[in-house]
């Protein structure tokens, strides 16, 4: 797999570099240096991998920060993006790269083209942000799991307008990737408020 950096050049130190059976070149850009071919594929690729169940709010959620894309020549077979979130926990406002739209197209899936995808956001998570966060679907949670992210211990709340409001039903389902944050494991962690699913 072929490793191309926003700036246009090649990254060999990418374990996807050395991968080019696989035959899908990854590519990082920003939501502002998509075009509008992309920007529609990524949304086709979402819904056919959420089966119907990707709304116009997710698809909005994954947008205006860092995507990385796993084309195979004008199909594209994944997607990630990670945006810029701030979660509220010990009395601070965390700078969190939070993971939405990851998905591999179905009969590309089990090739490790996830894992590339996730490589290259934790890369970004890494390199950014004080912790990366995302809400996991069942079938993922194992994936993240083994990829280093750990299952939020504590409980999870929202800052809604009306002030804070614990999200009990997203518990056991937010992950973290602890960067430089320090992390209370069985403290709160609160996301900022959005529109459909806060977490
Ligand atoms: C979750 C998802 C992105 C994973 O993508 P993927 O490309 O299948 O991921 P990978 O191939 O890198 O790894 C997945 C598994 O396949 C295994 N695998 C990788 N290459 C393999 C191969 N050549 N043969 C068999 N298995 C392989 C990996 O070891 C991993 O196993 P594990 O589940 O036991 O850890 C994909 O299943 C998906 O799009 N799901 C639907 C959308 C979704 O739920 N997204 C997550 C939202 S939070």
């Amino acid at each position: 797999m072929g490793v191309t950096t926003a700036d246009g050049g090649s990254d060999p130190t990418q374990p996807g570099a050395a991968r080019i059976a696989r035959m899908a070149e990854l590519r990082t850009a920003h939501t502002a240096e998509l075009s509008p071919r992309g920007l529609q594929a990524i949304r086709v690729l979402l819904d056919d991998a959420f089966v119907g169940e990707f709304t116009e709010d997710d698809h909005e959620h994954a947008l205006g920060g860092m995507h990385v894309l796993a084309w195979e020549g004008r199909e594209l077979i994944g997607h990630g993006s990670v945006v810029m979130r701030r979660l509220l926990h010990g009395g601070r406002a965390l700078r969190t790269g939070y993971v939405e739209g990851v998905a591999v197209r179905v009969d590309r899936r089990r090739r490790g083209h996830g894992a590339d995808l996730m490589h290259a956001l934790e890369r970004v998570i890494r390199g950014a942000y004080e912790l990366g966060a995302l809400s996991a679907t069942g079938e993922a949670a194992h994936f993240y799991a083994a990829r280093g992210w750990r299952a939020w211990t504590g409980t999870v709340s929202v800052i809604a307008p009306g002030g804070l409001e614990r999200t009990e039903a997203d518990e056991g389902g937010v992950y973290v990737l602890p960067v430089s944050a320090a992390l209370t494991p069985h403290g709160d962690l609160a996301c900022d408020w959005r529109s459909g699913d806060v977490w």
